[in-house]
């Protein structure tokens, strides 16, 4: 899990890659490296930290000439991060530099056999030892590094998105990749290598994402050859026209990427359901699901796999899809699903929801549903992602780029893509009256401007964040389309505030987290006027009777749980089913503040990164 850049051409590449390095530090971050190639000497600086450290480091150390080079930032797997263990890595000739995204997963072994034929090794990583491999066939069997890297490769048993080239062959660069991204942007004369496209979007709009199981040669001045690593087959390059602008990916003002990507959603969720909503002509047009009607109007079930923001929007797509489609529905973490041996037949319809569209684990999961014969379906917001790829099908959610690691737009843009598909089946099915589905469509339609409106509450929100941003605890709570909302909740400020949070059903709060209240714990309720709400105005009382600190989303207007709460935080109302995209945003945005009170790194809290592509 880990960011990946090259370039090669007639420019400079320091400032190419280093910039490159900057846009996907959300990849991983806890070091970071560049080898550069000036026809003479390379150059190679590596260190533990950011790529602003990186930045530091190289340019009081070194001159950054040279029109080739590669960049690294890195999320740790084998090796502590260090500036050793750091990447690009060097052959022990020197020669061959490479930097690599992902796992080698028969390492140990490869490294053997390399020590017993007197390869030394200065990190513990795995990558070193690939590099390594490719010099000895290259060795060897005297070949060309590209055949080199191809027969390593098939020796090799795990994930990768690499890069390599020979200081002594500096025109080409080989990559390759399997199970990890890479895009190869194609310019004049020049090529960029990168894990998005993201590192090369000011210099040209033409890509090539490789697949998996393909390798390409990028030569200086030459078009690109693309072969399948396995059988040595060549492919004809395919070229996409990319969709991203330069102002999608920075911070156009903001202080930091999570708010401005939290102030995007009303926009966002306007681009999701743009051209498939039809208010007026009472349609939804989904290509996706359009294409595969059958199969979801005959589906024994839907299995929605996930993780993390993702799986939450899985939640609440299960209450949308079983009150309005009466489906009945499955919500199950990717990664236990690929597991434990599920029962899946030919007529389950499974959903896959992911941002990134690369998380492994779904991805595992995707595999094995494909195997048992379902029909799998995606709702990523990547396009041209591993997993909008392996889907049989599937929707966009178009947020645009998500660059903050705490996902935000892309769970209410999932949800809108969810909600969007279960009142489609719903129609078909005739599970919903016309003039409810028209009702759902109309609300939905309004649902950005009542977003603008909860945005509204941030100076407020504020304030709330001060008064708990020292508590040790927190817990969320609430019911029906909201509990997985709670869950949401708890997770953002665990995750960018590192304050322990739990969410639960308002109702499950007596079977045990009553224990934990006091009248230091601040307990977020979700209690809008839908649904369950004079259930959870007894949850509130109960709460309150134990000094717990109570922060309620509430319905605006309001006047019930005003009179109980500490504070609350109004959304405007709308249909039930579609509360969870107003109730996430106060959410959303007391996590935001508590973590930017605290002194926290918002955009890349410790640990984390962007996507998760290992296991
Ligand atoms: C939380 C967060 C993660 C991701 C999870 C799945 O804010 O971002 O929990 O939701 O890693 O990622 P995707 O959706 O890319 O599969």
């Amino acid at each position: 899990m880990c960011g990946i850049v090259g370039y090669i051409g007639h420019r400079d590449a320091y400032p190419i890659v280093l910039k490159g390095l900057q846009r996907l530090e959300y990849r991983g971050y806890d070091s970071a490296g560049i080898a550069l190639y000036d026809g003479e000497s390379l150059k190679v600086c590596k260190t533990q930290g950011k790529v602003q450290d990186l930045k530091e480091k190289f340019e009081k150390t070194t001159d950054t000439s040279g029109t080739i080079g590669i960049g690294h930032t890195r999320w740790a797997t084998h090796g502590v991060p260090n500036d050793v263990n750091s990447h690009p890595h060097y052959s022990n000739s020197g020669d061959l530099v490479i930097i690599h995204n992902g796992i080698i997963e028969n390492y140990d072994a490869l490294r053997k056999e390399l020590i017993s034929r007197g390869y030394t090794f200065q990190s513990d990583t795995d990558t070193e030892v690939l590099v390594n491999l490719i010099e000895e066939i290259k060795k060897q069997e005297n070949i060309k590094l590209g055949k080199a890297v191809q027969i390593a490769l098939n020796q090799t048993i795990g994930a990768y998105a690499i890069a390599v080239f020979d200081r002594n062959k500096p025109d080409e660069i080989v990559v390759a990749r399997l199970g990890s991204p890479l895009a190869i942007g194609v310019g004049e004369d020049e090529f960029f290598i990168a894990s998005d496209a993201s590192p090369f979007i000011e210099f040209t709009n033409n890509a090539i994402y490789l697949e998996d199981g393909e390798m390409a040669i990028v030569r200086r001045g030459r078009d690109v050859k693309i072969r399948k690593i396995k059988n040595d087959n060549l492919v004809d390059p395919y070229i996409q026209e990319l969709q991203l602008n330069l102002e999608q990916i920075e911070k156009g003002g903001y202080e930091h990427f999570m708010l401005k990507e939290i102030y995007e959603q009303p926009d966002a969720v306007t681009d999701t359901y743009r051209g498939r909503m039809l208010v007026e002509q009472s349609l939804i047009r989904m290509a996706g699901v359009d294409d595969n009607l059958e199969r979801f109007l005959n589906a024994d079930r839907i299995i929605i796999v996930a993780c993390g923001t993702s799986w939450h929007a899985g939640l609440v797509a299960e209450y949308i899809f079983e009150d309005i489609a009466r489906i009945p529905v499955e919500v199950e973490y990717a990664s236990e699903f690929r597991y434990r041996n599920p029962i899946i037949g030919s007529k389950d319809v499974v959903i896959a929801i992911s941002q990134s569209g690369e998380t492994a684990d779904t991805m595992a999961a995707i595999k094995l549903a494909k195997e048992k014969g379902a029909f799998v379906f995606g709702v990523c917001n990547v396009v041209g992602s591993s997993i909008s790829r392996e889907t049989h099908a599937g929707a966009y959610t178009h947020a645009g780029p998500e660059i903050g690691v705490a996902s935000t737009k892309a769970f209410t843009t999932q949800i809108t893509v969810l909600s969007l598909i279960a009142l489609k089946l719903a129609k078909a099915k005739g599970a919903i009256s016309n003039s409810d589905f028209q009702y759902h469509l109309e609300e939905l339609d309004l649902i950005p401007e009542k977003i603008k409106q909860a945005l509204a509450s941030n100076e407020h929100i504020k304030k709330v964040a001060h008064k708990y941003m020292n508590a040790a605890n927190f817990l969320y709570l609430g019911r029906g389309f909201n509990f997985p909302v709670a869950l949401e909740g708890a997770l953002k400020l665990k995750e960018i505030s590192y304050i322990h949070a739990e969410g639960y059903p308002a109702a499950e709060m007596k079977h045990g987290p009553i224990a934990l209240i006091d009248e230091k714990m601040p307990v977020v309720v979700i209690a809008t006027k839908k649904g369950h709400y004079e259930k959870v105005v007894s949850n509130i009382q109960e709460i309150k009777s134990r000094k717990g600190k109570i922060i309620a989303v509430v319905t605006e207007g309001d006047q019930d749980v005003r009179s109980m709460a500490d504070y609350v935080i109004e959304v405007p109302d709308t249909v039930e089913a579609l509360t969870p995209l107003l109730t996430t945003i106060p959410l959303q945005l007391l996590s935001y503040h508590i973590a930017v009170m605290l002194g926290k790194n918002v955009d890349q809290p410790r640990n984390l990164a962007k996507s998760v592509t290992v296991e």
